[in-house]
């Protein structure tokens, strides 16, 4: 029998400010070069508007051990101190090289679940990963062949293997990845920068990404596993060490490299909420529009305890900001 409760309070709606401060804030450094302070502008929005949410918050998930960029670091506390107990995970700029640079598909994100919910990747900056979107649930296997998964993804999606596209970031370290893909047929998306959008395509109708599969950031990988349990798909992964010194922390930390983390195990709760903001133009949302004395930003919102995503297109007027936000966007 279902027992009903009362609406409760969707804590995404208060995090896609979060992601929009941000996304406003580090927009502005489009194209400039300068990926240390779009981050800082990217972690101080954040920072300013999480102290505002009703929530006693811990970062799982923080800013800046891979890049030494400016730190949301791991431990920080963060909301008002009440409840509810959360943990929080942030990525204020994922493509911080497509946002200095000037190229396309970089987001702000950010998500929430209950405290101790959260894997904790510690010293891990890699893992392997495999997503789908909610049709091909239940068909991917981490530790099968590249064709065995795209042959049951298939199957579940009921199209052909050369009806596929995988989206895989660019990077050597993926050519035989490319190669398997290639042989078994199946057609290819090769990103610069962003796996978290890469994973979220899986589960967007309006794209065309089928799968995700790489290697990719660990925190990257909680966070989209975040979304991907919000909107019902699914993901797997796999830490990874990239030399033998990433292998001893990893294990001195405890950590298993054999182990397979399904969704449940980097995110345990389906209790989760989760918001994104474009700030470059990209195939997952619009980049931050800025026009005389007002900007545009188009946001994702996601909670799992009801599976509800809104798109959210916003229209700020900085100047009205300007007079009651310490921030000037
Ligand atoms: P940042 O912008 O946070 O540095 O991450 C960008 C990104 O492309 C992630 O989306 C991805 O998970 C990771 O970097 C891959 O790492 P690397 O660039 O070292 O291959």
């Amino acid at each position: 029998m279902n027992s009903f409760a009362h609406p409760t309070r969707n804590l995404a709606l208060e995090l896609v400010r979060v992601t929009e401060a941000a996304a406003l804030a580090a927009g502005r450094y489009m194209g400039r070069g300068d990926k240390i302070a779009a981050d800082q502008a990217a972690v101080n929005a954040m920072r300013l508007i999480l102290n505002t949410v009703q929530m006693d918050g811990i970062i799982v998930i923080g800013e800046g051990e891979k890049d030494e960029a400016p730190m949301l670091f791991n431990g920080e506390r963060l909301g008002t101190g009440d409840k509810p107990e959360v943990d929080i995970a942030v990525d204020p700029i994922d493509g911080t090289r497509p946002l200095a640079f000037g190229r396309s598909g970089s987001i702000s994100t950010v998500a929430l679940a209950p405290r101790g919910t959260m894997f904790n990747p510690g010293p891990i900056v890699y893992m392997h990963k495999i997503a789908v979107g909610p049709q091909a649930r239940g068909a991917i296997d981490i530790n099968a062949p590249v064709g065995v998964n795209l042959h049951n993804i298939a199957r579940a999606m009921s199209v052909d293997v050369d009806d596929l596209v995988v989206v895989i970031l660019d990077r050597p370290r993926h050519e035989q990845l490319i190669a398997d893909v290639r042989r078994c047929g199946a057609r290819i998306r090769l990103i610069h920068d962003g796996d978290v959008a890469g994973a979220l395509m899986t589960a967007d109708p309006d794209s065309n990404i089928d799968v995700l599969m790489g290697i990719g950031g660990t925190p990257e990988g909680v966070l989209a596993a975040c979304a991907l349990r919000a909107t019902g798909g699914e993901m797997q992964g796999k830490l990874y060490a990239r030399d033998d010194k990433d292998y001893q922390a990893g294990r001195d930390a405890g950590y298993d490299f054999d182990r397979v983390l399904m969704i449940e195990d980097l995110v345990s709760s389906d209790d989760v909420f989760f918001a994104a903001t474009g700030l470059t133009t990209g195939e997952l949302l619009k980049g931050v529009t800025y026009f005389a004395d007002g900007a545009r930003t188009e946001s994702l919102v996601m909670r799992g305890l009801t599976g509800t995503t809104r798109r959210i297109s916003a229209t700020h007027s900085l100047k009205k900001l300007d007079l009651v936000s310490s921030i000037h966007y």
